[in-house]
């Protein structure tokens, strides 16, 4: 199975803190470094480290940025030959504050910001060469909505994972095949009408909720809803938790598992994740979900 994600790549400037500063407030910072990000990025990085054949399509600036940001992608077994490099946006940057065993992000968009149908267009027949797309809401909405009505037309299946947070039509809910918001965004998607279990109801095996620290769940075809709950961890940083579910839920899901079977996994591999420092750097291997499953995938 060969896996495309379309989205974002960013350079994630992170620094550590006691707690996340209060408005208004300064706080003395623990360590900054630089490491690579972008949700797009991430899920592909997760998607590759799980053993999938694995496209990036994006864009980063003509700089060290850009150039340090392919060379990751490429180092982690991530096929970068669509990646456009553009001359007028530098690469995505993240301001990420960790502390508290949570974090803050802003997110300065640049390259990722030429993510257009132009992009897509250029780009389209390598895209519709792939078995599944994955996409997020780091790159412009216009962008991924054309993407998911061209994978609907050709039976491409897609996973939509709408973070950050932003409405997305109902045309769109209806052609994605997997929606996987956390219960903010779900709240922003659906309003605040029904509660999560009315909404997963709604969507049997295409709405996914995440739940941080409380896990994951979904409505099974048979009306069970399923909630699979979170693997303690020794957290050390969350960022790109959410990412490494998202890549290791579709990598699970393009290899034939059940949405169960799929959730647990990726549980499993978002929950390894924050154990280590940095979006990626905790990301497991297909081996390392293994084993912290007992040997049972
Ligand atoms: O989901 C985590 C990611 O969000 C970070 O890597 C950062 O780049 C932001 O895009």
């Amino acid at each position: 199975m060969k896996l495309a994600v379309v989205g974002s790549i960013n350079i994630d400037q992170t620094v550590t803190a006691q707690r996340i500063p209060r408005k208004g407030e300064t706080l003395p910072g623990g360590e900054l470094r630089y490491v690579p990000g972008g949700k797009g990025a991430n899920q592909a990085v997760a998607m590759a480290r799980l053993g999938a054949e694995t496209a990036m399509f994006g864009c980063v600036g003509a700089d060290e940025n850009g150039r340090k940001m392919i060379d990751n992608l490429k180092a982690n077994g991530v096929n970068t030959d669509y990646i456009r490099v553009v001359e007028d946006a530098p690469t995505g940057i993240a301001i990420i504050t960790v502390g508290e065993n949570d974090n803050t992000i802003i997110v300065v968009a640049g390259a990722n910001g030429r993510v257009d149908r132009a992009y897509v267009d250029s780009i389209k027949d390598a895209l519709l060469g792939y078995d599944m797309v994955v996409l997020q809401h780091e790159i412009p909405l216009d962008t991924v909505h054309y993407i998911v009505q061209l994978c609907a037309e050709h039976h491409i299946p897609t996973v939509l994972n709408p973070a950050p947070a932003a409405e997305v039509p109902m045309d769109i809910i209806e052609k994605v095949t997997y929606l996987t918001p956390n219960e903010h965004e779900a709240g922003l998607i659906f309003g605040a009408d029904k509660t999560t279990e009315e909404l997963l109801r709604t969507y049997p095996e295409k709405l996914v909720i995440t739940q941080g620290s409380r896990g994951v769940s979904t409505c099974l075809r048979s009306g069970e809803v399923l909630t699979v709950p979170a693997r303690p961890a020794q957290v050390v940083d969350t960022t790109g938790a959410g990412d490494t579910l998202n890549g290791a839920f579709s990598v699970r899901i393009a290899a034939g598992d059940g949405m169960k079977a799929a959730l647990q996994y990726a549980n499993t591999a978002a929950s390894l994740s924050t154990e280590k420092f940095g979006a990626q750097s905790g990301m497991p291997t297909a081996e390392e979900v293994k084993r912290a499953m007992g040997g049972v995938q």
